[in-house]
């Protein structure tokens, strides 16, 4: 349905490096961004050290822009937004973070190539995985609800 595909993949491969080199700077302004806000502040400061979120959030970022989206990474996709869950991170912050990273990997692209074609594929790429991780995060939070609504869902 998202429409992740053999071209969703090669896209992905040609526009990867200049996004892996990018996103230690883009995770820093991450977590400076949304340290603006009291309630994402608020959760942070709850962690010892940023640290070792810095680096698992960048790896994380890694292993969904190299397009290798098997189950081991849908395991660990669902994994993470539990971790949020039970964190307390509110939907509303998590989509937000998702916003930041999406927008500035857009600008990125949007500033690397200049053949429209180039662009295209590599922003509905990044917009088709980035869609997955989203769906597998944060239906997390309303999985147990949902479940007793339907029957006809698919159980992940
Ligand atoms: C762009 C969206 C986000 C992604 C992809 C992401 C990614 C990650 C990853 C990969 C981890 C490590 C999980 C683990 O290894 O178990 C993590 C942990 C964490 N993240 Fe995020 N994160 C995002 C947004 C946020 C936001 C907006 C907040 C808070 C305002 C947040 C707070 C945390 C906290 C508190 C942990 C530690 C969880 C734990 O160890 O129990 N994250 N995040």
């Amino acid at each position: 349905m998202l429409g992740i595909n053999a071209d969703t993949k090669a896209a992905l491969e040609s526009v990867e490096p200049k996004l892996t080199v990018a996103l230690p700077q883009i995770t820093e302004d991450f977590y400076t961004h949304m340290q603006r806000f009291s309630e994402a502040e608020r959760v942070f400061s709850r962690m010892p050290s940023l640290g070792p979120l810095k680096t698992r959030q960048m790896s994380h970022w890694q292993s969904l822009l190299s397009g290798d989206l098997d189950e081991t990474y849908a395991a660990r996709a669902l994994a993470i937004g539990e971790a949020h869950f039970n964190r307390g991170v509110a939907p509303y912050l998590y989509i937000a973070g998702y916003n930041f990273f999406q927008c500035e990997l857009i600008s990125l692209v949007a500033a690397s190539y200049s053949e429209s074609d180039r662009i295209s594929a590599a922003l509905t790429a990044i917009t088709r995985v980035v869609s997955l991780d989203v769906d597998l995060s944060i239906s997390v939070y309303t999985r147990a609800a949902w479940r007793h609504k339907t029957d006809e869902v698919v159980q992940l």
